[in-house]
């Protein structure tokens, strides 16, 4: 089975780049930047790596992400991502990253994005893996804040595909970003949200009507609202679920306690992700390995969840066709 789930192609569709900061490369950046980071050595920085709730892991992950100030930084950063995406047979990426967590403290848009879209681009030349890029507003900032970066996305708006809305999300609603979201859409941006993680259903039927997202990040707390799950189902909107993310924010006390089997059962189209992979425990296959063996998955309930990971994915119609294609012979070839 495991050698089932490392070869199966797939895609990541829940992914900020800046989650991806492996200690040893965010030490070696902030030595070349000289930046001093509040501990004296990688294994200091793991041992902080222990969450009670999603502002535990946001505090450190902000911090985390202070060093990274050229364009080489996100360079370095996004290539080293995908590099462990060839190697884990996922095909395509769809990457989110935070504006304005690097703006904020001086960082020019221009900088961030160069950086990521280079190395974006060398990936797909070198590593043959497809990317897009999600801009993810920060929901713990106002509104206005995101008119802002909207309007410094703008000279970039034909390499971002979708928007997205992260951070602290207990106390900011999607209807505080409707108008900024409304924006977006006209520019010609795809709306997505973080809805339902720790917040409660409430808020993605807010993601739903008011942002009129086409897909939900994390989206476990549908499960608390039984006409929530039938609206999720008939509108066919895919969830993206971070199994190992879910456990280190505790947002699931137990792996074994998770609910994607329920949600597939229930006929939700769930997707597997990593989330931030160097602070949770694991890049993408993991997930699915961990998942798989908590929840006792079998070789179709994986199959599935990576036919979802392409046809929810935001490609076109031609190019998810050639994808389901190489994931539908694979199976074929390795279903017994
Ligand atoms: N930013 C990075 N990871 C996040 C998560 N899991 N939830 C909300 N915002 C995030
Ligand atoms: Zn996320």
């Amino acid at each position: 089975m495991i050698n089932f789930i490392k070869n199966l192609p797939k895609a990541e569709l829940h992914l900020h780049i800046e989650g991806t900061f492996e200690p040893e490369l965010m030490f070696s950046i902030a030595k070349r930047n000289c930046i001093d980071i509040p501990y004296q050595s990688v294994d200091q920085l793991k041992a902080a790596y222990q969450f009670n709730c999603l502002q535990d892991f946001l505090d450190i992950y902000y911090q985390g992400a202070n060093v990274l100030v050229q364009a080489q930084d996100f360079y370095d950063l996004t290539y080293a991502y995908l590099e462990k995406c060839a190697e884990q047979n996922v095909k395509h990426a769809e990457i989110m990253f935070d504006p304005q967590t690097h703006t904020q403290r001086g960082v020019a848009f221009d900088t961030v994005f160069n950086g990521i879209d280079k190395a974006c681009q060398d990936a797909q030349k070198k590593l043959n893996v497809s990317t897009l890029i999600i801009m993810s507003y920060l929901r713990h900032l106002s509104e206005e804040k995101a008119f802002e970066t909207l309007q410094q996305s703008l000279p970039y708006k034909d390499k971002i595909t979708a928007i997205g809305l992260d951070s602290s999300e207990k106390g900011n609603p999607p209807s505080k970003f409707k108008r900024v979201f409304e924006a977006s859409i006209q520019e010609g941006y795809i709306p997505l949200a973080h809805a339902g993680e720790e917040g409660h259903a409430d808020y993605i039927w807010e993601a739903l009507n008011l942002l009129k997202i086409v897909r939900i990040d994390h989206g476990n707390n549908a499960l608390q609202d039984e006409k929530l799950v039938e609206e999720i189902v008939r509108k066919d909107i895919a969830l993206t679920v971070c199994p190992l993310s879910n456990v280190a924010l505790q947002v699931v006390d137990d792996l074994k306690n998770h609910p994607l089997k329920k949600m597939m059962q229930l006929g939700l189209k769930v997707t597997v992700n990593s989330d931030d992979p160097a602070y949770f425990g694991g890049q993408v296959n993991q997930n699915y390995i961990e998942i798989q063996k908590a929840l006792n998955l079998s070789k179709k309930d994986i199959y599935e969840l990576a036919r979802n990971s392409f046809q929810y994915s935001l490609l076109d119609k031609n190019r998810k066709a050639l994808y389901l294609q190489e994931l539908d012979n694979y199976y074929n070839l390795h279903k017994d």
